[in-house]
């Protein structure tokens, strides 16, 4: 895989792309395995982290050099300047994007768990990373997620507490052609996990 920036070419900032010896293929082979990001989108409650958590353990247990990036823990440290408005959202993934393919580019299989909400932002993510981009589609339906109300987000949304909440006030824009669709109302996560394993097998990860 290409690992350079050319698409960054032509900056008026004066800036030039160094292409470095040991590349991405040399890292990959180092560790043994594909590098790819899997990216699970879904509502607020949907089960992206607790997927997420579930599907890195398994994957360690093969052997994988994992890194996962959760929306809530990625808040608290480099993203801790940023709200829930588009403008927020749109950087947030972003800067998602641009940390996961870093980390592809360090050979590892990077999962990460954001609503990211927005089509275009996913668009723009599956830009930047290119073929090593699996996007997962956590579909669990909005009432189901309502329901569970782990964190007592929607209860507060729903009384005006917290403002432009996914789902309630604020848009999910559903991925029209994810790799992956997964439905935690459905199956148990266990068996979400093994499906999202032998459609990553497919990829050869
Ligand atoms: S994203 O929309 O920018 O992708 P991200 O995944 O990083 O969101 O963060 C979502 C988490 O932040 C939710 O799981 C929830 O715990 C918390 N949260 C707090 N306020 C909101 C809000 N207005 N909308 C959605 N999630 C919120």
């Amino acid at each position: 895989m290409d690992t350079n920036r050319k698409d960054i070419a032509g900056d008026e900032r004066q800036i030039t792309w160094h292409t470095m010896d040991i590349t991405r293929e040399y890292r990959e082979k180092l560790l043994g395995q594909k590098a790819a990001v899997i990216w699970l989108t879904g509502l607020s409650g949907s089960g992206k982290s607790t997927l997420a958590n579930a599907l890195e353990q398994k994957l360690v247990e093969k052997g994988r050099h994992t890194m996962l990036l959760d929306g809530d823990n990625v808040r608290f440290g480099l993203n801790k300047d940023l709200g829930f408005s588009k403008e927020d959202r749109v950087e947030n993934i972003r800067r998602i994007a641009e940390t996961a393919k870093l980390m592809n580019d360090a050979g590892l299989i990077v999962l990460t768990s954001f609503i990211s909400p927005y089509r275009e932002d996913r668009l723009a993510a599956r830009k930047i990373i290119g073929d090593a981009f699996i996007e997962v589609y956590v579909s669990t339906p909005l009432e189901e997620c309502e329901r569970r109300d782990v964190k007592g987000l929607y209860q507060a949304a729903r009384k005006g507490q917290i403002a432009e909440f996914t789902g309630v006030t604020s848009e999910y824009e559903p991925p029209q052609h994810p790799e992956v669709t997964v439905d935690t109302s459905k199956a148990q996560i266990a068996d979400s996990v093994n499906i999202l394993l032998s459609e990553l097998e497919k990829y050869g990860i």
